[in-house]
C-alpha cells in the first residue's frame, strides 16, 4: 500500500536540534527554576494530553470542538475552497476533521514536535481522507520556521487550535505571530483557538482534574528527564500544582518539591528548598479584544470571531495584512 502521507523532516533542519539536554539544564539552573512546555510532549505526553481532553473539567477541547463544528460552513466560506491548510501543534489532528468536508483544502500539513505521535495521527488522517494530500513535519514552532513555498501556496490557511498560543508569554506570542505573518502572503488566513478569561474556579478545576490526568501529564516531564537524560530525579518526590495567577491572567503549572532535596541531571547538581517549585507551563487567558490587539500588533486583522454561549472559548479568523 502506498504511503498515505509524506513526511518532511529534511526541510526543517532545526527540528533535529530540539535539545532536551541543553534546555533542561538551563531551566533547572535558572532562578526560579523553569522548563519549556514543549518538553511535555514525547509519545506518552501526547497520549496523556489526549486523555486530558476527555476529562469532564477540561472544557477547552469540547468547547472549541463545538464552536468549530458549528462554524465550519462559515469558516469555509471565508477561506474559500482549495486552501493549503497548515496546522501548528497538530497533535492527534482531530479538530481539523471537523473542518475538512466543508473546507475542502487542497493539502494539509501537520507540524508537531512529538514525532511518533505526529506520524501515526497524520497516517490515520490520510487513510480516512483519501482525497486529501496529507503532509507531516516534525518541527519546533517556537523557532523561526522556513516553510517551503509549495506548502504555503497562494491560498494558505494556518490553523492553530487548542489555545496553544496561551503557552507563550504575551511578548513571545507576538513574536511567534509576527514570524507566522512573515511566512504567509498578504491575505493569508489564520484560524486560531484562544481560551477566554473566566471564573477562577472553572479555570483551576480544568487544570486539576479529579482523575489526576493533568498531574500525570505534568509529572511525565520528570519521567522523560529520567528516561532520556542521565539523572537520578525521582518524580514521586514532586507534586502537581496548578493555579490562576490573576495579575498575569494565566494558569501556572508547577512541580513542587514538598521537602528539601538534591538531584542530579547530566552530572549537574540541583538543590530544592522545601516548597520550591519547577515552573513547567503558563496558559494565558485573553479577552476577545485583548487577543485581537495582540494579533493586530503582529500584522493580523480580525475577520470573524466565534464563541460558545457561556463565552468560555473563542475561535478567531484573522487575515494577514
Ligand atoms: C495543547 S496540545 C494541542 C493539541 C491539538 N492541536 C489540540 O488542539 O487538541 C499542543 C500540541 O502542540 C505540540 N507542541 C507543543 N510545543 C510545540 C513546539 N514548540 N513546536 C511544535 N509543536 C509543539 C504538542 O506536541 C501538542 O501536540
Amino acid at each position: 500500500m502506498a504511503l498515505a502521507i509524506r513526511f518532511h523532516d529534511e526541510q526543517f533542519p532545526d527540528s533535529e536540534e530540539n535539545d532536551l539536554r541543553a534546555e533542561i539544564l538551563q531551566g533547572f539552573a535558572s532562578a526560579p527554576k523553569r522548563t519549556p512546555p514543549k518538553f511535555f510532549y514525547d509519545r506518552r505526553g501526547s497520549e496523556l494530553f489526549e486523555q486530558i481532553c476527555l476529562q469532564p473539567e477540561y472544557y477547552p477541547t469540547r468547547t472549541e470542538e463545538s464552536i468549530l463544528r458549528e462554524a465550519a460552513g462559515e469558516i469555509a466560506e471565508i477561506a474559500g475552497p482549495g486552501a493549503s491548510l497548515i496546522e501548528l501543534g497538530s497533535g492527534a489532528s482531530r479538530k481539523v476533521r471537523l473542518l475538512l468536508e466543508a473546507l475542502r483544502p487542497s493539502s494539509y500539513l501537520g507540524i508537531d514536535i512529538s514525532r511518533d505521535f505526529l506520524l501515526s495521527s497524520t497516517h490515520r488522517l490520510g487513510a480516512d481522507y483519501p482525497w486529501l494530500d496529507v503532509h507531516a513535519a516534525c518541527a519546533d514552532f517556537t523557532r523561526p520556521m522556513h516553510l517551503p513555498g509549495s506548502f504555503i501556496g497562494e491560498h494558505p490557511l494556518a490553523f492553530f487550535p487548542g489555545s496553544s498560543i496561551g503557552n507563550f508569554d504575551p511578548k513571545d506570542a507576538e513574536v511567534f505571530l509576527r514570524n507566522l505573518h512573515d511566512l504567509l502572503p498578504a491575505g493569508g488566513g489564520l484560524l486560531i483557538g484562544v481560551d477566554l478569561v473566566k471564573d477562577k474556579r472553572i479555570l483551576e478545576a480544568a487544570y486539576n482534574d479529579r482523575a489526576g490526568v493533568t498531574a500525570a501529564f505534568n509529572l511525565n516531564l520528570l519521567w522523560r528527564i529520567r528516561d532520556e537524560l542521565d539523572s537520578d530525579i525521582q518524580p514521586s518526590r514532586f507534586a502537581h500544582r496548578a493555579f490562576f495567577n490573576e495579575a498575569h491572567s494565566r494558569i501556572e503549572m508547577h512541580l513542587a518539591s514538598p521537602r528539601a532535596q538534591t538531584l542530579r541531571i547530566e552530572g549537574e547538581r540541583y538543590d530544592f528548598i522545601p516548597g520550591e517549585t519547577l515552573h513547567t507551563e503558563n496558559s494565558y487567558k485573553y479577552s476577545r479584544e485583548g487577543f485581537q490587539r495582540l494579533a493586530g500588533r503582529a500584522g493580523f486583522e480580525p475577520v470573524r470571531v466565534w464563541t460558545d454561549e457561556k463565552e468560555l472559548f473563542s475561535v478567531h479568523y484573522m487575515r494577514r495584512v
